[in-house]
């Protein structure tokens, strides 16, 4: 892809209704945790507090993952690429604690129990990679992409050659890619396309290490509705070598 052309986008980026305290925070409080477009990629300075660790949450829909991620971690500095205005919307109101009803503060935010690491890129990630140095990551997660199931939508799928170039490009040797699926599709491509890069092993070395949520995992609501229906995520994690 050249930069100049914009990668073309399948899903959706806007639900039917946004309601009036969601709005508020797209409008007041999201110009505040934004990835700025001159955002320089820095661990002193990109976040509101120097951080250790850089980990980057592709497609975080609802935000139940990276809010709870970025809570438990808070030396960490999260990353949060999401194009679903509802869902960058819903990953507001958990870190602000605003949800619909509440009083709208003039000065909304974060919650008094959080540190200020998270960024949030509202935009389509393959946009966001050209600016990501080398090896600047040390854990990526893209959990419950969309399957896009059908053969001839397979270009679609967001784990393919092309992203898996970048992924290894700004994943530090020794980092993580964990991809999570409910679908069985989606897992066998995965564990090919993966299979297929050098750069990448997966770490399972049995059974227990991908039928089951990892030690610092957060359920997503994506999660739920795939158990709820009777399917079985699995949870691969591949280092960068
Ligand atoms: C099936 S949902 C899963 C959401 C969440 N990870 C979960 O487990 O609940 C997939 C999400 O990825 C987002 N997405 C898909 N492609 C993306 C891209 N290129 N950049 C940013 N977000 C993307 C979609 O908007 C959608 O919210």
């Amino acid at each position: 892809m050249l930069l100049s052309e914009k990668p073309k986008f399948f899903g959706r980026r806007k639900g039917r209704i946004i309601r009036k305290a969601k709005t508020t925070l797209l409008d007041a409080f999201l110009p505040k945790v934004r990835l700025k477009d001159d955002c320089t990629f820095d661990k002193e300075t990109m976040f509101g507090k120097k951080v250790e660790k850089v980990y980057l949450e592709i497609g975080f829909g609802n935000g139940e993952h990276l809010a709870g991620q970025a809570k438990n971690n808070p030396n960490i500095g999260f990353i949060g690429a999401e194009v679903f205005q509802n869902g960058v919307a819903n990953l507001l109101s958990l870190i602000t604690g605003i949800k619909e009803g509440s009083n709208l503060p003039e000065d909304i935010n974060l919650s008094a129990d959080r540190e200020d690491n998270i960024r949030v890129y509202d935009d389509d990630m393959r946009l966001l990679f050209p600016r990501i140095p080398d090896g600047f990551l040390d854990k990526v997660f893209v959990l419950f992409p969309d399957p896009w199931p059908k053969k001839r939508h397979a270009s679609r799928r967001f784990i393919n050659p092309d992203n898996l170039k970048e992924l290894s490009r700004v994943l530090k040797k020794g980092g993580i890619l964990r991809v999570a699926t409910d679908h069985k599709v989606y897992k066998s491509w995965t564990l090919h396309q993966l299979h297929d890069c050098p750069d990448f092993r997966w770490t399972a070395t049995c059974g227990n290490d991908w039928k089951h949520e990892p030690s610092d995992w957060v359920e997503t609501k994506y999660q739920r509705k795939a158990i709820r229906e009777g399917r079985k995520p699995v949870f691969l994690d591949f280092e960068r070598i």
